[in-house]
């Protein structure tokens, strides 16, 4: 059996992995991996404990956990916690920001790992996060890491941020995505960081279009000198 074809996207926040690598899955007929939504679906579980009493942040085997006993799942653009569609939910600040602390301990990737590979399926996948060329698929046949000013992605956040109905204001959306950057990249366990082989995409005057075009053109590189060597 041929191995299944993997291109991952990786990137800082709003650097537009998430829109970037759907579009590309969409078009190559391709499933997709948010991961970024499942440290999102973990920190949103771990906020809104039933009993009222959310999980200390050092609490790392609760929080641990709670990563393997997340019950969700996607429908399309449509991402469920406990049968309750929390695609909107998900994309709050405040979310995102627990979810990059919680994503800092090691035990809670660990308990994530399986259920990433489980998305590799016929007749291939893209997966966007902060990690899929250099831990989750290493061996993946095409690797991306997009990059975008600080001011450019912050502007991009702030109108997604508005066009969910979220209030949201630049200044802090800045110091926000510093502030998350800084955590993502100096963290120990599985930082942010280009893996070996990635070509290297600075979309701060880019459009979405234009990265995903280049994105289909390494990719059907990837695989013509793939065809090649067979
Ligand atoms: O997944 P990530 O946080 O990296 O970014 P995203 O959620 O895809 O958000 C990026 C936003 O910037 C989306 O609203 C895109 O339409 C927009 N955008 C982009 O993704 N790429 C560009 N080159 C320009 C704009
Ligand atoms: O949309 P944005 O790029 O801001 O974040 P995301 O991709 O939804 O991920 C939210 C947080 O989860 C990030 O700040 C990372 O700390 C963490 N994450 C991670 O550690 N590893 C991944 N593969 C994906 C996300």
């Amino acid at each position: 059996n041929p191995p299944i074809p993997v291109i991952t996207i990786d990137g800082p926040t709003a650097s537009g992995k998430g829109t970037v690598a759907q579009r590309v899955a969409q078009h190559l007929g391709f499933h997709y991996l948010d991961s970024g939504a499942l440290y999102r679906l973990t920190a949103l579980s771990v906020m809104r404990r039933a009993n009222g009493n959310p999980i200390p942040l050092d609490d790392e085997h609760a929080l641990a956990k709670a990563a393997e006993h997340l019950h969700c799942h996607f429908s399309g653009a449509h991402i469920f916690l406990a049968n309750e569609d929390v695609s909107n939910d998900i994309r709050a600040e405040a979310v995102g920001n627990l979810a990059s602390k919680i994503a800092a301990i090691p035990t809670v990737r660990q308990a994530l790992y399986g259920l990433q590979l489980s998305f590799r399926q016929h007749p291939g996948l893209v997966a966007d996060g902060r990690d899929m060329g250099t831990v989750i698929f290493p061996h993946a046949g095409l690797k991306v890491f997009l990059t975008a000013s600080v001011e450019a992605r912050a502007l991009r956040r702030y109108k997604q941020l508005i066009d969910k109905g979220f209030s949201a204001n630049m200044e802090d959306l800045s110091k926000d995505l510093t502030e998350r950057d800084a955590r993502d990249s100096n963290r120990s366990s599985a930082p942010l960081k280009a893996a070996e082989g990635a070509y290297l995409l600075d979309t701060s005057a880019m459009t979405a279009d234009q990265a995903v075009a280049q994105v289909l053109e390494w990719y059907a590189a990837a695989k013509a000198l793939h065809a090649q060597s067979e």
